[in-house]
């Protein structure tokens, strides 16, 4: 029996974090505290969490009993970091074919500088990211699932949801469109999940006006006016709105109905990448025959075990790692 893929088409980043006791003034050059390097990207983040949350690591750190088959595309440069990326995801027991090397040209990477207060400053370059593009073969074999997010030119996602949707049969898609920007009218009915935070609904939504999240009444009525205005564009499958600490609001519907899922009480720690988590969780879930519903309960659960652990990709839990639903 072979097992269903899920492909993710998306950035790979390089994260340099510099920890300083104030960012220096034009000029000036001072000591820092500590600096580190952690392997990023929204694409690859969420490939992991579809990796992870699809697989078991024993103690003596074997990869074992796979749901799901996991294929990343994108693009790193011929640099030391591109190379590092890919045999990062590779240890994670994915599939890097589809991850092209770019000669002459540098691995993403995002700069940031990081007050005591956790004052943050970025700086983003797309290097390789900037050159992804669209390939009818990456759909050849079909995938059950084809993720995207927009750290890659929004051209080329607008183009792999075409494929997707004219290709026979039609892939199913999950758009999570981060960082977010308007899509064409067009780009909705092509599109068979989406997945956003309360931020990103605001900017795609028309109105402006954000998710008010103090009381729940408001909260569910503002969920359903933009997850009405995203399914009359013509969203097929889902929409899920993340809503932090308030947890995923979701709307299904071929079934017609919505819901929330509140959050977890956890001790946070660290929410970085928590939505990276939901969005595979929810990924490995679906591709799998389960509801919406079911998936969103899951990927609740998957993203709670990662604001209780510190930083980097390393938060992401392996499957075994989500507790089962207290009963
Ligand atoms: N404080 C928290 N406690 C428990 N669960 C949380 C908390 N924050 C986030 N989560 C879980 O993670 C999910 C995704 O979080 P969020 O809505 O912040 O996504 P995001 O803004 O895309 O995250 P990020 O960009 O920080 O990775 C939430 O729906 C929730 O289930
Ligand atoms: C939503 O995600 C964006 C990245 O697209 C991030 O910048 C923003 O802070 C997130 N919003 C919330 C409320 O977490
Ligand atoms: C990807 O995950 C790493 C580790 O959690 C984190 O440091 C980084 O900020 C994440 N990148 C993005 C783009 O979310």
């Amino acid at each position: 029996m072979s097992l269903p893929t899920i492909l993710v088409v998306g950035s790979l980043n390089v994260d340099l974090v510099t920890n300083t006791p104030r960012v220096p003034d034009a000029g000036e050059t001072i000591q820092a505290e500590s600096f580190a390097t952690y392997f990023g990207g929204k694409g690859a983040n969420q490939t992991v969490a579809c990796a992870r949350l699809s697989r078991l690591k024993t103690e003596n750190g074997i990869i074992t009993a796979p749901s799901t088959y996991i294929r990343m595309a994108g693009c790193v440069g011929d640099d030391e970091f591109g190379a590092a990326l890919k045999n990062g995801l590779k240890s994670d027991g994915i599939d890097v074919d589809s991850v092209e090397i770019k000669h002459g040209v540098a691995t993403g990477v995002a700069v940031i500088l990081v007050e005591p207060s956790g004052e943050n400053r970025i700086l983003i370059t797309a290097g390789a990211n900037g050159l992804c593009q669209p390939s009818a073969s990456l759909l050849t074999p079909a995938p059950a699932l084809l993720v995207m997010q927009l750290e890659i030119p929004q051209n080329t996602v607008l183009e792999m949801l075409r494929l997707a949707a004219e290709s026979s049969p039609p892939v199913a898609t999950l758009l999570n469109p981060a960082p977010a920007s308007r899509l064409p009218d067009s780009a909705y009915q092509r599109i068979t999940h989406l997945i956003l935070n309360e931020t990103e609904a605001a900017i795609l939504g028309s109105g402006g006006a954000a998710v008010r999240t103090e009381v729940e009444t408001e909260m569910m009525e503002d969920c359903r006016r933009f997850t009405q205005e995203f399914v009359n564009k013509g969203i097929q499958g889902s929409v899920v709105i993340t809503l932090g600490a308030k947890g995923a609001f979701w709307h299904d519907v071929k079934a017609g109905h919505d819901g929330l899922v509140p959050s977890e009480k956890v001790q946070v720690v660290d929410t970085t990448a928590a939505g990276d988590t939901f969005i595979g969780a929810f990924a490995v879930k679906v591709v799998n025959g389960n509801p919406i519903s079911d998936s969103v309960a899951y990927a609740v659960r998957a993203s709670a075990v990662t604001v209780t652990k510190q930083g980097a990709q390393a938060s992401i839990p392996w499957r075994d790692e989500v507790p089962t639903p207290a009963s």
